[in-house]
């Protein structure tokens, strides 16, 4: 059932992203790109650019956005419907007046290098560690962070140790630990509960801004805000104003029982703008460690893309949101949480009706 709660992709699509940043120059400019598709890119960008970059985290997320009446996929009369490079599918349409480019996560990187984009809109569903939100509602967090990287310190070391390559400047102590000793289920006789994993360091990304006109410049990036102006735009044209979907229907198994049936959430879900979210190359199924998410950090939505769009959009300053519909409670322990599987491809589909009214908003 955690498995169809929110994507889980066997590759990180953090450090894909990482990489495809890091090599951008040999996948585009080298074999990875025929000469024939390298004129279809340059003659999509003079004639049809810019577009909005529409990131999707799998293809649960995405089909009900092609499925939806407001995406309109180019004919190829002068538009392709798509092109396929590096084996990945960039598909061309309008939302509204908007001209978009949607492409499945991984790919961030390649399609700021590749497309003449203005901007990015990020969307799917995600764990959610807020206890107060429900399945469904949709959140927009105002920053992401990337926790995954950590600094791992050594057992006997306590949290005055300096941490290793701390004084170059390359790690710090600022942001947190998570110690293990302190998720111990039992103690000894002598009352001691120390783990040999000691605690690990949660550390900032590294990003080398493009537009910063001096090349490896460094900067450690921990929170990454999104767009102002558009979660703006969210919390004031959408919150409270978008109707969202709150009833499934199950068909039944045709063995005398009613042919299908609504299964609905105690209440209408929501669009909500929140404080924070984050990301890893991590599936968090544990109550434990959701909660020390939600106390350390303070975010709502839990997933595995996001913080590697937003690093990515921040290295090419590129304009940025992500719209994350919640899940049940990641690791379980609400009244939902046996219905988690039951409302997925609710939660998929209402993150797409948002998306969808946010991107006509843009205009
Ligand atoms: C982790 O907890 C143990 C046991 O309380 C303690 O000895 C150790 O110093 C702690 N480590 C850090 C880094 O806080
Ligand atoms: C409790 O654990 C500590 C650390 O492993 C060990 O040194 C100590 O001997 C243990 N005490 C008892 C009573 O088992
Ligand atoms: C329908 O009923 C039969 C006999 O009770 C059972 O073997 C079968 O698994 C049922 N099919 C479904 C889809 O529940």
């Amino acid at each position: 059932m955690s498995g169809t709660r929110r994507p889980f992709l066997g590759v990180s699509p953090v450090l894909l992203l990482l990489f495809l940043a890091a090599s951008c120059a040999v996948v585009v400019f080298g074999a990875g790109v025929p000469e024939s598709t390298a004129r279809s890119i340059r003659r999509v960008n003079r004639r049809h650019g810019p577009f909005l970059g529409v990131v999707v985290s799998n293809a649960f997320e995405m089909e009900p956005l092609l499925r939806s009446p407001r995406f309109s996929p180019a004919k190829g009369n002068q538009l392709p419907p798509y092109l396929d490079v590096a084996g990945r599918r960039f598909r061309f349409g309008t939302i509204g007046e908007q001209k978009v480019i949607i492409v499945m996560t991984g790919l961030a990187m390649l399609l700021l290098t590749l497309f003449d984009i203005k901007g990015i809109v990020h969307f799917g569903i995600a764990g959610n560690a807020d206890p107060s939100r429900q399945i469904g509602d949709v959140a927009v967090p105002r920053y992401w962070a990337h926790t995954g990287l950590w600094n791992w310190q050594r057992y006997g070391d306590g949290p005055n140790d300096e941490l290793a390559f701390e004084s170059n400047g390359d790690y710090t102590r600022s942001l947190g630990n998570l110690n293990f000793s302190d998720y111990t289920t039992t103690t000894n006789a002598s009352g001691n509960n120390n783990n040999l994993l000691n605690a690990v360091w949660y550390e900032p990304e590294e990003v080398f801004p493009s537009n910063s006109g001096t090349p490896e410049l460094r900067r450690h990036a921990f929170w990454v805000p999104v767009d102002a102006r558009h979660y703006d735009l969210v919390a004031r044209e959408l919150e409270g104003h978008v109707i969202l979907e709150s009833c499934v229907v199950v068909a039944g198994n045709g063995n005398g029982t009613a042919a299908t049936t609504t299964t609905c959430l105690p209440r209408r879900p929501v669009v909500a703008t929140v404080e924070r979210g984050c990301s890893a190359s991590v599936f968090v199924d544990n109550a434990a460690y959701r909660g020390f998410l939600r106390n350390r950090f303070g975010v709502t939505a839990v997933d595995m893309e996001t913080a590697a769009v937003a690093l990515v959009s921040m290295q090419q300053g590129t304009p940025f949101i992500a719209v994350r519909a919640l899940s049940d409670l990641a690791g379980g322990g609400s009244a939902g949480s046996n219905e988690a599987g039951v409302f997925a491809p609710l939660a998929a589909e209402n993150a797409v009706t948002v998306v969808v009214e946010l991107i006509s908003l843009l205009n």
